[in-house]
C-alpha cells in the first residue's frame, strides 16, 4: 500500500518535472522568437482558470452564453444531428468538460427520455472533474458519468478499443486557439481514435464585426487583461522571472476580414527581463509586443477547408438565435 502510494508521488513529481521542462524551453523559444510569442496554453494554472471562469459570465464575453443558448433551446435538434437513438447505447466524449454547464442541459434531456449512454468527461484538471462529478451526482444522479483525467488523446486511445459508438463533444470555440493548420490536425487525430458512423461535435464562434467581438476580449472590468497578463505572473513564480507587470499591458486585436482575434502583451517601457530557470535576460522595447492567443472565428468555408484533408464529413450545424455561434456535427466517414 504504501509502496503503491511512493510510485504514484514519484510518478506525479516526474510529471510535474516534465511539465516545467517543457514550459521552461517553450518560454525560452518563444521569448527568443521574432517576434516575441507566448503560448496561450499557458494561461490555465489555478489563477487562470479562475479567470477564466469569470470571462465566460462577463456580460461581453457572448460565446458562453450563445452556446449555452443551442443546448438550452435547440436540444432537440441536437439530439437528431447527432442521429442519436434512445434504443442503441453510445459513448458521450467530452475534451475539455470544464463545468459542464451546457452539457448538462443535454444530459438532462438524454437522461429524461431514457437513452442509453455513458458520459466521459475528458480534462486535464483533475480538480475540475471532481467538481464536476459531484455535481453531476446531485443534479442528474441517474446518469452514468465515467471522468478520465489526462491528456485527450491518450484517454481516446484507451477508449478506442471499446467499439462502442461514440460521440465526442468540443465546445466553447476552443478549437479557434488553434491555427488553421493544427486544427486540421487535431481534427484528424480525433477522427484516428474513432470508428465510422462516430461523431464529432465541434463549437464554433463565428465570423462577426469588430464592435462585438473585440470587446469580447477587452472587457470593462479588465478581466481579460488580468488573463492575460497572468502568464507573466506565472513566468515569474515557476521560473524565476522579474517582470513587472505594472509595465505591461494587455492588447487584443481583430480583424474581421479574415475572422482572427489575437491577443498581445505590450511593453510600454524599454526594460530587460530576467528569467533565472533559462539563466538568460530578455530585452523588451517600448510599444513591443508578446503574442500571446489566437481566437478563430469561422464560417462554413473555413470549416469545410478544415476538415479537408480529415476523415470527417460536415453533416448540418445548429445556430444560436443571434446566429453568433454554431455546432458544427461532423461524422467520421
Ligand atoms: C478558451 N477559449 C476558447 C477562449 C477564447 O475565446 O479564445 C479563451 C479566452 N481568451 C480570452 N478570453 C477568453
Amino acid at each position: 500500500m504504501i509502496d503503491t502510494v511512493k510510485t504514484k508521488v514519484t510518478k506525479e513529481k516526474k510529471e510535474n518535472d516534465l511539465m516545467l521542462n517543457t514550459f521552461k524551453s517553450d518560454v525560452k523559444q518563444g521569448l527568443e522568437a521574432n517576434p516575441k510569442t507566448l503560448s496561450s496554453k499557458y494561461f490555465y494554472n489555478e489563477v487562470g482558470d479562475a479567470l477564466f471562469v469569470e470571462i465566460m459570465n462577463l456580460p461581453e464575453y457572448y460565446l458562453t452564453r450563445s452556446e449555452l443558448d443551442i443546448f438550452q433551446n435547440k436540444t432537440e435538434d441536437l439530439i437528431n444531428a447527432l442521429q442519436l437513438n434512445p434504443e442503441s447505447y453510445f459513448e458521450l466524449i467530452e475534451l475539455g468538460a470544464g463545468d459542464g454547464l451546457k452539457t448538462k442541459k443535454l444530459l438532462n434531456v438524454l437522461d429524461a427520455k431514457n437513452f442509453k449512454f455513458d458520459y466521459f468527461p475528458i480534462d486535464i484538471s483533475g480538480n475540475a472533474l471532481n467538481l464536476l462529478e459531484k455535481d453531476l451526482k446531485e443534479v442528474l444522479p441517474s446518469v452514468s458519468v465515467k471522468t478520465k483525467q489526462g491528456d485527450y488523446f491518450k484517454v481516446l486511445a484507451s477508449l478506442k478499443n471499446s467499439n462502442k459508438p461514440k460521440v465526442i463533444l468540443f465546445l466553447g470555440s476552443n478549437i479557434g486557439n488553434m491555427n488553421d493548420v493544427v486544427a486540421a490536425e487535431f481534427i484528424y487525430n480525433l477522427g484516428a481514435n474513432l470508428k465510422p458512423g462516430d461523431k464529432l461535435l465541434l463549437g464554433v464562434d463565428l465570423i462577426k464585426s469588430t464592435d462585438i467581438v473585440l470587446p469580447a476580449y477587452n472587457d470593462n472590468k479588465g478581466i481579460t487583461a488580468k488573463f492575460n497578463l497572468n502568464l507573466l505572473k506565472r513566468i515569474n513564480e515557476e521560473l524565476g522571472a522579474n517582470f513587472n507587470i505594472d509595465n505591461f499591458k494587455h492588447e487584443p486585436e481583430y480583424n474581421e476580414n479574415d475572422g482572427i482575434a489575437k491577443s498581445f502583451i505590450t511593453s510600454t517601457i524599454n526594460q530587460t527581463v530576467e528569467v533565472k530557470a533559462i539563466g538568460t535576460a530578455y530585452k523588451f522595447a517600448k510599444g513591443e509586443k508578446i503574442h500571446t492567443e489566437i481566437s478563430r472565428k469561422y464560417n462554413d468555408a473555413l470549416i469545410k477547408k478544415i476538415i479537408a484533408n480529415t476523415d470527417f464529413t460536415l453533416e448540418t450545424k445548429i445556430l444560436d438565435s443571434k446566429g453568433y455561434f454554431a455546432d458544427y456535427m461532423l461524422s467520421r466517414h
